[in-house]
């Protein structure tokens, strides 16, 4: 999987710092909003804002700063405890849809971040049924 990603530049290579730290912010203004994910969060969200941004850089193939400060992500493990359902995932990847369309990137770069970010909050999603 690395090797795949190491065969052309890393999306952190092709974007920078900055566009994920940014992206972040964006996202976050949106959840700040958001009477369906406010609640989950805690009232302070510079924590939030800062391990998040760590972690897309790190995934994308910058340094690896957020499991020296978090340890593993374990994203599954860490975000059970919101029972997260079908209205909390989709208000999620309309606010992060809504980031990352704000910059007009490259097509092919949206696509690679939209897909990853569908497929995680596909996996982070309980069953609706359980309800
Ligand atoms: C599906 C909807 C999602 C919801 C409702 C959700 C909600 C949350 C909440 C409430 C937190 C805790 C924030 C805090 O305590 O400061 C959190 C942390 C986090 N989330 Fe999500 N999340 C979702 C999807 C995702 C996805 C798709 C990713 C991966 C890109 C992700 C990555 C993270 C990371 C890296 C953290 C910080 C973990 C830590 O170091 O404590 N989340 N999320």
């Amino acid at each position: 999987m690395q090797g795949r990603r190491r065969a052309r530049a890393s999306l952190y290579e092709r974007l920078g710092e900055d566009f994920f730290v940014g992206l972040v912010e964006r996202f976050y203004d949106g959840v700040e909003g958001d009477p369906v994910l406010r609640p989950l969060y805690p009232a302070d969200l510079t924590a939030s804002r800062r391990h998040l941004a760590l972690f897309l850089v790190q995934y994308f193939g910058g340094p690896a700063s957020y499991n020296a400060l978090r340890g593993h992500p374990r994203l599954r493990m860490r975000h059970f405890r919101f029972g997260i359902g079908p209205a909390e995932r989709d208000a999620w990847l309309r606010h992060m849809t809504e980031a990352v369309r704000s910059y007009g990137r490259e097509p092919a770069d949206e696509e690679e971040l939209l897909s990853y970010f569908s497929s995680t909050a596909a996996m982070l999603t309980s069953s609706p049924t359980t309800t």
